[in-house]
């Protein structure tokens, strides 16, 4: 992955930083693109990745917004190079049940989640296509394989993602462009720590591995999947989650 160019949506987030941190260090020069908004957490995602020195800055995108996103992308090519390595880790929760979820929680989800991995995924796949190389890695969740109490929205567009995965594998399996998802469990993230406590011990109290997943935990499988040399794994997910969800 020497000097592969990477871009790593919800970069500076629970999951983000430490898929960054991973790819930097194997090689690749890494964007965390996220909002642009969070000032205290972008100075908190600088620290953290502060020893990486350039291989690793930051580019504020939403990526809900489709022309953003095109705007980052030809951003990124003009200073950086050509981008061969996308990570969709952008999401967000809005835990409810159904019949108390409004419209716009519903669409917030799904518009962030699902519409987001479009809309990097659209500006990208034709240049990397045309430079007959590229690895594209949805960051989904265990929750779509089961699906979650609470989590109608989150459950669908993380299903939703693993349908776009393969669809889109197929397209540009002959192009040297590999799509694969990836279906983390509870990991140790803000997202999941914000979960209450009493349902978050439950839920940890039957992961079969006896611990939450760390982030680290997701990012080595990252760049599994980002390395030149892992181009015969297409259309796969890869569920990382301590055996809290098993299927064949
Ligand atoms: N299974 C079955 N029943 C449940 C339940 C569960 N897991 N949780 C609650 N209930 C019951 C309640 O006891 C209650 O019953 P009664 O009506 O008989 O009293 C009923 O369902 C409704 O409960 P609430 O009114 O509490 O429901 P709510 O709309 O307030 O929502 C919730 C509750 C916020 C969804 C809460 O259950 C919750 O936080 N659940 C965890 C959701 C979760 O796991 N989110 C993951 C976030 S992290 C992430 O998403 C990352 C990743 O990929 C893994």
């Amino acid at each position: 992955m020497q000097d592969r160019i990477a871009i790593v949506t919800g970069g500076i987030g629970g999951l983000g930083v430490e898929i960054c941190r991973r790819l930097a260090l194997s090689g690749s020069r890494v964007v965390a693109a996220d909002l642009g908004t969070r000032a205290e957490r972008i100075a908190v995602f600088g620290e953290a990745v502060a020893d990486l020195g350039d291989r690793v800055r930051f580019e504020p995108v939403d990526v809900a917004d489709f022309d953003a996103c095109r705007n980052l992308v030809e951003r990124v090519e003009a200073t950086l190079g050509p981008v061969s390595i996308l990570v969709n880790g952008a999401g967000i929760t809005r835990d409810t049940t159904l019949r108390k979820m409004d419209r716009a929680q519903w669409d917030a989800v799904l518009t962030v989640n699902l519409d987001g991995v479009f809309n990097m995924c659209r500006h990208l796949v034709g240049p990397m296509s045309d430079r007959g190389h590229g690895r594209i890695i949805n960051i989904s969740s265990v929750n779509g394989q089961t699906g979650q109490f609470g989590q109608t929205n989150y459950s669908a567009a993380k299903a939703g993602m693993h349908g776009f995965t393969m669809a889109l594998a197929r397209e540009v399996a002959r192009k040297g462009v590999t799509v694969n998802s990836i279906s983390p469990g509870y990991c140790r993230t803000d997202l999941v720590m914000t979960i209450p406590e009493d349902i978050r011990r439950d839920i940890v109290a039957r992961i079969p591995v006896g611990r939450i997943g760390e982030p680290s935990d997701i990012a080595r499988v990252v760049a599994f999947l980002a390395a030149d040399d892992a181009g015969f794994i297409t259309g796969a997910n890869i569920p990382v989650n301590g055996g809290y969800f098993m299927d064949f």
